[in-house]
């Protein structure tokens, strides 16, 4: 028998043949960017731990989301940093705190760019917890009806979408109602779904101010060891009425992404979270990596492994980067 000399490469010879037999490609379309919003006027603060990221006040917010929008990219993430901060955390559902402020101000402005908003505590609350607390411990029930209060919130605010991401069980659910019984049935639901206790979110918590005053988040949020638990994570607030699936961390988790994807038919969204922007922007600025090639290469194995939409903060970069490319 004559075996035929198979040669993979033929498909790799010119820029135009590779282009042909891309599977995978990233889009400005793909991507969301995240914004911290401080209290105030005209502010714009560096933030120390993820360099090329601010702290906005609501009026810079609006600048900054207009450069978002003239990219192509289709919508923001909006974070939090309070004014005041109590045992309950109620600055969350407070109409004057940063996140309504913002929210409306950057929706009158840009009525088109679509505006997710975090629903979680741990920003508001002076232990720096997700939810209540009963003692030392995150006590789940007494927790949800203060998220759908922060959730209606937004959606007075004008929020397109609202985002928990405080891992209670049933907070989907009760979201889903309290924002159905005011008439909100149009705001949609990302839910961060598969959420790990991750040391990646370090910077971030720097960022919100929301490290936690004592122990850890490891009574809610995942064990890094786990994958089949996700998948029920997934389908329980698929059943609890989330629109969008989310996995988080990202780059640590691909194989998670590539699971829930396959296991359900909702939208896959993945956060590129602050430890792994904080890891690139080190290297590159010691001199260590190609910075643009390997954002790239990072966001583009978050799409082959099932990502629909990716929230990361090299959203503006990586979409002027495709713009030149074009
Ligand atoms: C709030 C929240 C966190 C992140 C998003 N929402 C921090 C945490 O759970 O401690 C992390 C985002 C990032 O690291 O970029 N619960």
């Amino acid at each position: 028998m004559n075996v035929p000399f198979i040669r993979p490469r033929r498909l790799r010879v010119s820029a135009g043949i590779r282009r042909m037999v891309r599977e995978n490609t990233l889009q400005a379309a793909d991507l969301v960017y995240p914004l911290f919003i401080v209290p105030g006027e005209n502010i714009e603060e560096d933030i120390a731990s993820m360099p090329g990221v601010y702290h906005f006040s609501a009026d810079k917010a609006v600048e900054v989301a207009r450069k978002v929008y003239e990219l192509g990219i289709p919508a923001v993430l909006v974070f939090g940093l309070p004014a005041y901060k109590d045992e309950q955390g109620s600055s969350a559902w407070d109409m004057h705190s940063p996140v309504q402020q913002a929210v409306s101000r950057i929706k009158e402005a840009l009525p088109e760019l679509t505006v997710i908003t975090d629903v979680c505590l741990c920003q508001y609350t002076t232990h720096g917890h997700c939810g209540m607390l009963h003692g030392h411990k995150v006590d789940n029930d007494s927790t949800l009806e203060l998220l759908a209060k922060t959730a209606l919130s937004h959606a007075r605010a004008g929020a397109d979408m609202v985002a928990p991401s405080d891992m209670m069980d049933g907070r989907v659910l009760a979201i889903r109602q309290m924002l159905d019984q005011q008439g909100f049935h149009d705001v949609a639901i990302m839910s961060y779904a598969v959420k790990y206790a991750s040391a990646f979110y370090g910077p971030f918590r720097d960022a919100a101010d929301s490290a936690p005053q004592f122990g850890d988040r490891k009574s809610y949020q995942m064990d890094p060891a786990n994958a089949r638990e996700g998948l029920r994570e997934a389908a329980l607030d698929v059943e609890e009425g989330a629109d969008i699936l989310m996995v988080k961390p990202a780059m640590t988790y691909l194989d998670v992404v590539r699971q829930v994807k396959d296991s359900f038919d909702l939208p896959m969204a993945v956060y590129n979270v602050s430890g792994e922007y904080a890891m690139v922007k080190a290297a590159a600025a010691n001199g260590w990596i190609d910075e643009r090639r390997m954002v790239m290469e990072m966001l583009l194995s978050m799409k082959r492994s099932g990502a629909d939409i990716i929230i990361t903060y090299h959203a503006l970069d990586a979409a002027q980067w495709l713009k030149e490319e074009a």
